[in-house]
This record gives structure tokens, sequence and C-alpha cells, in this order.
């Protein structure tokens, strides 16, 4: 039986969620960047709220206003968030990374702008830490860590691979590519736990996110009895 989550189901929990995309700087006026638009993290930092719990959401540049009782700290690049999710770990109940996350940053941030030329430019790029795995393997880790995946093919097995590699309680994996996922505002996904899965066809985000929200607390229900 799997109960609706209530307006204070997670009183008194708190979560610490990452949203959006990162930014890694090329020069002053550049960077590399995704579509992510947000949207998806928004919406579950306020189901969150709405449930009663805290909710810190550390976002990358996004064009959406924080959700009413979400306390919010944005950043621009993976080794920002990285920081500012570490330093509201203690004591966290749940973590869960929404944000798509660059794998990989510049080596060399130039100091002025890039001038063009007619030669092909390079760029180098090295590897960012990958932050929901550092929380998972962190002595503070919070009783729930979930992930999100966002693939173009093999999704079960990926998010599967994922939700073991990185050591999580949960991850909502959806299917990227025509005209699906980033910068839509509806999405499908499937939640897997070592155990279980929950196919969520589509629908809003918002609806999207209350449904996460009672898959949580059932996931933290369970981790009780
Ligand atoms: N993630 C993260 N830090 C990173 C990369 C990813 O915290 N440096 C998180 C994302 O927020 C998401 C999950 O890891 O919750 C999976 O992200 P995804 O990009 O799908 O997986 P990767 O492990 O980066 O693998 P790949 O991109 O090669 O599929
Ligand atoms: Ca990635």
């Amino acid at each position: 039986l799997s109960a609706m989550a209530s307006r204070d189901s997670l009183a008194g929990r708190r979560f610490v969620l990452t949203a959006g995309p990162t930014q890694e700087p090329l020069d002053p006026v550049r960077f590399l960047g995704n579509r992510s638009s947000g949207r998806m993290g928004f919406a579950l930092a306020g189901a969150l709220a709405r449930a009663g719990a805290d909710v810190d959401l550390v976002a990358g540049p996004v064009q959406l206003t924080t959700p009413p009782g979400v306390k919010r700290t944005d950043v621009q690049t993976a080794e920002e968030m990285l920081a500012a999710v570490l330093a509201r770990l203690e004591g966290a109940t749940g973590f869960i990374g929404v944000a798509a996350v660059a794998d990989y940053r510049p080596v060399d941030v130039a100091t002025h702008k890039i001038k063009k030329s007619d030669a092909v430019l390079e760029l180098r790029l090295q590897p960012n830490p990958d932050i929901l795995a550092r929380v998972a393997s962190d002595p503070r880790r919070p009783e729930l860590v979930m992930g999100f995946a966002a693939e173009t093919r093999d999704l079960e097995t990926a998010a599967r691979g994922k939700l073991a590699a990185k050591d999580l309680d949960l991850i909502a994996a959806n299917r990227v590519g025509e005209g699906l996922a980033f910068d839509q505002p509806d999405n499908a996904l499937e939640v897997f736990s070592a155990d279980q899965c929950w196919t969520l066809p589509r629908q809003s985000k918002q609806l999207l996110a209350e449904r996460l929200v009672d898959i949580i607390v059932e996931t933290l229900d369970r981790h009780s009895t």
C-alpha cells in the first residue's frame, strides 16, 4: 500500500538538492554548458517543501523562480556546486542530485577573451568531481541518496549501473532526444531502487515531482521498518 505524501510527511527532515546545468568557463565571456532548464529539480524542491521538508537547493545558472519555502544557493561550476553541497550535508536526511553537472571542465581558463584565428582550436578538458558519488561515499552520507540519469539508449541497464556504481538508494531515469526531457515542461521517468521499480508516464514535471515525493517517503519508511 503506498500512501500519498501528506502535507507534513517530511516534517523535521532536510533535503539537499542540486538542479540546473553547470557552466565551466573557457575565458571571461565563454563557457561549456548544457541544455538543462532546472525545471525538474526546482519542481522536486517545491514538492518536498510542500510535504513539510526543509530544502536546500543548490542551483546552477537557470531562469526560474525559487519555489516557496526553499532555500536557494546559486553556483556556476561543478566545483562550486560540490563545495556548496558539502557545506550543507551535515544532518541532512536526503541528497538528490538532479543537476546536469558538466562531466568536464577546461584545463586552462584564459584570463583574457580568446581571439579568433584561422587555425583549428583544440580545447583540453579535465574530469569534474562526481558530486553524487562523492556524497554517497561521505562519512556524513544522508539516509537517502538519489540520482537522475538522462539516457539516449539502454535506459534500464544504464540507470541500474549508475545506481550500483554510485551506491544510490534511488535513481530516476529519463530518455533524452527527440524533443524529450531537456528544456521541456513535461517528462516521463522510470525510477529504480535495488529491488523495486516505478514507471511514471509522461506528465508535467510538477506532477512528476509529487509522485517522486511519494516514492521518497515510501523508501524512507522502508528503511525505518
Ligand atoms: N552527477 C554529479 N556530478 C557529476 C556528474 C553527474 O553529481 N560530475 C550526478 C547527476 O546529478 C545525476 C547523476 O550523477 O544525478 C547521473 O548523471 P549522468 O550524467 O546521467 O551520469 P554520469 O555518471 O555523469 O555518466 P555519463 O554522463 O557518462 O552517462
Ligand atoms: Ca554526465
